[in-house]
């Protein structure tokens, strides 16, 4: 039996890149005074529905949705925003402070096509910010994302940014859009056309090269956009250019949620093919009240953990962290009691240590620990036993010191 289509195992020798992110990154976001966050899986199916909306794909043709054994209606998450604002409702967290500044990783799942860089359940690395709206959070946020894949070694980077204005300034351009489009409905692309009376600002996402040439003369969503956003706008690039982050504006970029008002921005990279966006954000200053709580403006992203890795291994090679001490032994049981017992100890001592747990000849043992790369190999063998004595081999240098087999002292060898 193989895994789901769209779904992968993690195997030991692939954490080691996953714990190298984990640790810079909530490292990197407690510094910025963010507290993790975790949310169930599991969700209201119309959590999504009324969240991210109805007529996006995530909702329409993506969500794992079933009916539990006590007649509800559940989707596993397919992206981690909505669970999050929820879950501030829900435990009323305003009530305590001005602002939250949460961070989030784990899985999430969609019904896509799988191929390089999606997958159907994949694992996101995210933020939000809940509680102000100033353009001064916005350059935080997107600054904190830029920090964190910079810092990790990934500089092929571009910093897409865009004001979507309100749902007002949308409705109004969306109008404008299908005007111009439906003229060229023959020309474009089966996706837009049925995108043209549902959800028509996707069409702007469009990769299809003949749709996008069309696009290039329509109406602009800018033009619709309205004062106050425009101005947001403005000054969230004057904060950007001081800190140095390169961005372009990109007039056409949207998001795939609805949730979004005034800023959306994303990271892409030159160097993953087709699915080059390996974070997503925006501003979503109305989802908390729509979804019953106060009015609470609000920021976030979303990075994929699974693109930067592609990425990432393309850049670092990251070594398994090497073992301290591999344990040989006479295989009597006096033997093997003795080593058990070291072994317990040098654990405690938080020495990396591993026993064999073959019955071959002591020979093949000291084979083993060096064919492991580990640093010393601590034999115990009868003559040691009745000596009161452990070797310690120095796998490094060959060298073998013989010691009392007193547990400080056979620390400090290791240790040295
Ligand atoms: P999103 O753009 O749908 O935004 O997803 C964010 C990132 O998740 C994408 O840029 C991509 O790297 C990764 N991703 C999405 N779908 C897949 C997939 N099928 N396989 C692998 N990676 C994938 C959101 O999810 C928003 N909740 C982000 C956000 C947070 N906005 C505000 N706060």
């Amino acid at each position: 039996m193989n895994s789901l289509r769209g779904t992968c195992d993690i195997l030991p020798d692939e954490m080691k890149y996953w714990h190298f992110i984990e640790k810079k990154a909530s490292c990197l976001l407690a510094n910025a005074n963010y507290t993790e966050i975790r949310t169930p899986i599991i969700e209201q199916k119309e959590l999504f529905a009324r969240g991210v909306g109805l007529e996006t794909d995530i909702v329409n043709k993506e969500m794992y949705s079933f009916e539990d054994q006590g007649k509800r209606q559940i989707t596993l998450r397919p992206e981690g925003t909505a669970g999050i604002t929820r879950s501030f409702i829900e435990h009323k967290l305003y009530s305590d402070k001005p602002s939250y500044k949460f961070w989030y990783k784990g899985a999430m799942f969609r019904y896509e096509r799988p191929q390089s860089g999606r997958q159907r359940q994949f694992h996101q690395l995210g933020v939000e910010c809940l509680g102000i709206k100033d353009a001064r959070i916005d350059a935080e946020v997107i600054s904190l994302a830029y920090n964190f894949l910079t810092s990790i070694g990934i500089k092929e980077l571009s910093l897409e940014i865009n004001t979507i204005g309100s749902k007002l300034d949308r409705k109004k351009y969306e109008a404008k859009l299908v005007n111009y489009l439906q003229v060229y409905y023959q020309e474009l692309d089966s996706d837009s056309q049925k995108r043209l009376n549902k959800n028509p600002l996707r069409i702007l996402d469009s990769k299809n090269r003949n749709t996008q040439k069309i696009l290039n003369k329509a109406p602009l969503l800018f033009d619709e956009v309205n004062d106050n956003s425009k101005q947001h706008f403005e000054i969230l690039c004057i904060y950007l250019n001081a800190l140095k982050i390169p961005y372009v504006i990109n007039y056409k970029l949207v998001r795939g949620l609805d949730y979004y008002n005034d800023t959306a921005f994303e990271f892409k990279t030159s160097l993953l093919g087709g699915q080059d966006t390996l974070c997503g954000g925006g501003r979503y200053d109305n989802l908390i009240e729509e979804l019953g709580g106060p009015n609470t403006p609000a920021i976030g992203w979303a990075i994929g953990i699974e693109r930067l890795l592609l990425l990432l291994k393309q850049k670092i090679h990251i070594n398994n962290e090497q073992l301290d001490v591999y344990i040989v032994s006479d295989n009597s049981i006096r033997c093997k009691v003795e080593s058990i017992i070291m072994f317990n100890k040098l654990r405690h001592e938080n020495i990396k240590v591993d026993m064999d747990q073959t019955n071959s000849t002591i020979r093949k043992k000291i084979k083993r620990a060096y064919k492991l790369q580990s640093r010393y190999c601590l034999i115990i063998g009868e003559e040691e036993i009745k000596k009161g004595k452990i070797t310690l081999k120095n796998l490094t240098t060959n060298n073998d010191e013989t010691i009392n087999a007193h547990l400080e002292m056979a620390i400090n060898s290791i240790l040295t």
